[in-house]
């Protein structure tokens, strides 16, 4: 299908000089994409131009402002060191994007068509795409419902729409442990319900515990199931690791996991560099006395954000439990290395697919 690209004057790139000192996402870029569905048309008038020019008229009865139809992905484009830009597996966050679409009862869109998208839009906008060490082009493709009626209903109505955002690096002040609070009283998700799809709920619904593991000095919380609450799921919006000598234990997708792209890239790149990896249930007791008797030697969250974000203690009743005294460990820099390297174009991905180069003019536009 065919995207309009509308002509944009006035084509200055304001990127700001030091993206350590800017909240991450809170910079855009001025180009966005859309295209809209309605029942009776299917997913028609794609388009990229200047959001104030192509961002349609919502009125504050949208059913996405109600009942929260809402589905977003979150992938990153990166500097090579030739000026050419890598897409680290985009076609994965577009398969992921279609079904979390399915379980919210919204609109797939052609994967091709939206991979095509993101692609050219990065394209255009290439010139916002930082290169100081650990920046990059977040890219945030989102889907929102857009019936005109409060009554609760699935929507008739979509857009589907791409925004641009360059970002610092996730720790600005360097690559250091954070302290994970276990969850004692809410949970992420159940089985049956929507922890699979990335749908803005589970993050409202997570905000809670975020802000009460902040003012107990903790960066983030580790979510336990949502059955039996006895079992390791995820470390904020992260999937989580423990090493285990010369093994990487992850939860087992539960039905309740998001299914997380650096999660698999960890699970398909670790073999590669002689670690066996596991997917297992794993209980929380025993993981609390793996980290102190020091059978788990390390522990690392895993997502798009950070890439990978060692852990250096984890609380939980009034009680801390150490990770590797605190510091960083080998297989956790190591897989932080590899990974970062394939990503920003310093090493060779192992599977191919994995990288899909842009190949940008070199300008010199105003900045
Ligand atoms: C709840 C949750 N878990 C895990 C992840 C990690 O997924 P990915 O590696 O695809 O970014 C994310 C981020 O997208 C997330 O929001």
């Amino acid at each position: 299908m065919g995207i309009r690209i509308n002509s944009v004057e006035d084509e200055r790139v304001h990127l700001p000089d030091n993206l350590n000192a800017v909240k991450f996402g809170s910079v855009f870029t001025r180009r966005m994409y859309l295209q809209q569905y309605m029942a009776e048309k299917g997913w028609h008038a794609a388009v990229i131009g200047l959001w104030a020019d192509v961002w349609p008229q919502l009125g504050p009865e949208a059913s996405v402002f109600h009942y929260g139809q809402e589905i977003f992905e979150g992938l990153k484009a990166y500097r090579r060191p030739d000026g050419n830009l890598n897409l680290f597996r985009h076609y994965d966050n577009v398969r992921r994007f279609n079904r979390s679409a399915e379980r919210m009862a919204m609109q797939e869109v052609n994967e091709q068509d939206h991979a095509e998208a993101i692609e050219t839009l990065v394209k255009l906008e290439h010139e916002w795409v930082p290169n100081q060490p650990g920046t990059a082009l977040y890219i945030r493709p989102t889907q929102i419902a857009t019936e005109t009626a409060i009554g609760v209903v699935e929507s008739s109505s979509y857009l589907h729409y791409v925004i641009l955002s360059p970002v610092g690096p996730y720790f600005p002040s360097g690559f250091k442990p954070m302290g994970i609070l276990v969850e004692p009283k809410y949970r992420r998700a159940v089985v049956g319900g929507t922890g699979e799809a990335k749908t803005g709920g589970n993050y409202a619904a997570s905000m809670i515990a975020g802000r009460e593991a902040k003012k107990k000095g903790f960066f983030q919380v580790l979510w336990l199931d949502g059955q039996e609450g006895k079992y390791v799921e995820e470390a904020g919006a992260m999937n989580v690791c423990f090493v285990y000598g010369k093994t990487i234990v992850t939860p087992a997708l539960s039905g309740s996991i998001l299914h997380g792209i650096t999660r698999d890239s960890i699970l398909k790149l670790a073999p590669q560099l002689g670690y066996e990896v596991e997917e297992s249930k794993i209980p929380l007791e025993r993981m609390l006395v793996d980290v102190e008797n020091g059978t788990i030697a390390e522990s690392f969250a895993c997502g798009t954000a950070a890439t990978i974000a060692p852990i250096g203690k984890f609380g939980y009743k009034d009680k801390e439990y150490v990770v590797n005294n605190g510091t960083i460990g080998p297989v956790t820099h190591r897989l932080y290395t590899t990974l970062t390297n394939i990503q920003y174009g310093l090493e060779q991905p192992p599977f191919p697919d994995w990288i899909k180069v842009l190949e940008v003019e070199k300008s010199n536009r105003k900045k």
